[in-house]
């Protein structure tokens, strides 16, 4: 039971994790009580338990309309799947310096990942450019491509401000020259997306998208912590990057994280027939807040107009740091959050905003309210009542005001 000091606290972080949907919990705790089997045994509980990750695995596959339920890598979420798409093909890439293009807008289970390799002279990297709605320049992307490119990872939807990327159209320009470099004689460009934010409202068909790779996280979508899968397409070459057994078609050594992946199987279940509903539901709510918080003077809304997720309103309010608005937030019982970062006792801005060509001390100014299928009207009418006094205070004592 959620414990009632929390249910009258208003949650607007659903980007940064979801409650867990009760039916998953449900699911969760069943197997944890009646198939702990480990599913590379041979007797029968091992047997119940494989059955079980197979299940899951094809309830997936059907969801995102893959080929073969191989294709399907269960990982422990989010980070290790983005991980995995970018060691793992560099592992079976027999270019000396391959080109990996992406966004500077991802998220740093990627950035940093690739600035890491970077920096050890393993790669070559490019950075597409993004406008201030942080949309990819799509031209810019198909002028970085050069000879040794085996990669583009670019996000389907930002966890930070919303905005969605053209997946299908990049996919399908790239299905069409790599027919040509293939024919040429050069290296075939994967296409991996960190659908992480994305897998709850958006179109999930891998075939519809033209993607080898896609990043999933379970506690996104209302399923578990440490556990999402990787998308495969066949035919991709990675190498696994933890090693001993074989599970995961080899692609992902260690007992199988069976209640996990049965709870997140169960979030995919739940979010087939519910995902339209609630979608429309939250858009209106988030379209309310985004209105009414518009009203106050100098409050900006980042991120594209309508190419956005139906879930996240980020603002930036002039002169005033958006930390202080969280914590003043917070202390009324509403939890938001913040791009910017605090380290070392100093706020660096969030590094999409930046991207985007927000000035340090605008991006200062940022919150981001991310709702969910649990947000009611009551939520938002307490934000609408609650936000402007704060901004007001926090505006009269500003040294940037
Ligand atoms: C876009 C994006 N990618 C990757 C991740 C990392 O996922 P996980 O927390 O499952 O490692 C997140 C989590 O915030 C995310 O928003």
């Amino acid at each position: 039971m959620v414990k009632k000091e929390k249910l009258d606290r208003v949650y607007l972080d659903y980007s940064a994790t979801t409650p867990t949907d009760p039916r998953v919990v449900e699911e969760i705790s069943r197997v944890m009580l009646e198939d702990f089997g480990n599913p590379s045994s041979i007797h029968q509980f091992g047997r119940d338990a494989r059955k079980l990750v197979d299940k899951a695995r094809e309830e997936i596959r059907n969801f995102i309309n893959a080929n073969d339920p191989s294709e399907i890598i269960f990982t422990s979420g989010g980070s290790e799947s983005d991980n995995l798409a970018i060691f793992g093909l560099l592992a079976k890439s027999k270019i000396k310096k391959p080109h990996i293009i992406t966004s500077p807008i991802e998220h740093k289970a990627i950035l940093e990942t690739l600035q890491v390799l970077e920096k050890k002279e393993l790669i070559e990297l490019s950075m597409v450019r993004v406008d201030r709605d942080g949309l990819i320049d799509l031209e810019n992307l198909k002028r970085e491509i050069k000879h040794n490119t085996i990669l583009i990872t670019i996000m389907y939807a930002n966890n930070e401000i919303g905005t969605i990327q053209p997946i299908r159209d990049i996919g399908k320009y790239l299905e069409k020259i790599n027919t040509q470099r293939i024919a040429g004689g050069f290296s075939k460009i994967y296409f991996h997306t960190d659908a992480v934010q994305a897998f709850q409202y958006l179109n999930m068909d891998v075939k519809y998208l033209h993607v080898d790779m896609v990043s999933v996280s379970g506690h996104k979508f209302y399923g578990p912590k440490g556990v999402g899968f990787i998308y495969v397409k066949e035919g991709t070459p990675i190498e696994k990057t933890i090693f001993g057994g074989g599970q995961e078609f080899n692609k992902r050594a260690g007992t199988e994280n069976v209640p996990g992946i049965c709870g997140m199987a169960k979030a995919v279940q739940i979010l087939k027939k519910e995902k339209e509903k609630d979608g429309e539901k939250i858009k209106k709510l988030r379209d309310k807040l985004v209105t009414e918080i518009l009203k106050t003077p100098g409050v900006h809304l980042t991120g594209h107009k309508t190419k956005r997720l139906p879930s996240i309103a980020s603002f930036v309010f002039d002169a005033i740091e958006g930390e202080s608005i969280l914590i003043n937030l917070d202390l009324e019982g509403i939890a938001v959050s913040t791009g910017s970062a605090c380290t070392s006792g100093t706020l660096s801005p969030s590094h999409v905003l930046s991207a985007c060509g927000y000035e340090h001390i605008e991006a200062q100014g940022n919150i981001r309210f991310s709702l969910g299928k649990y947000t009611t009207s009551k939520d938002i009418d307490r934000v609408l009542d609650i936000l402007p006094g704060i901004v007001e205070r926090l505006r009269e004592m500003s040294p940037l005001g």
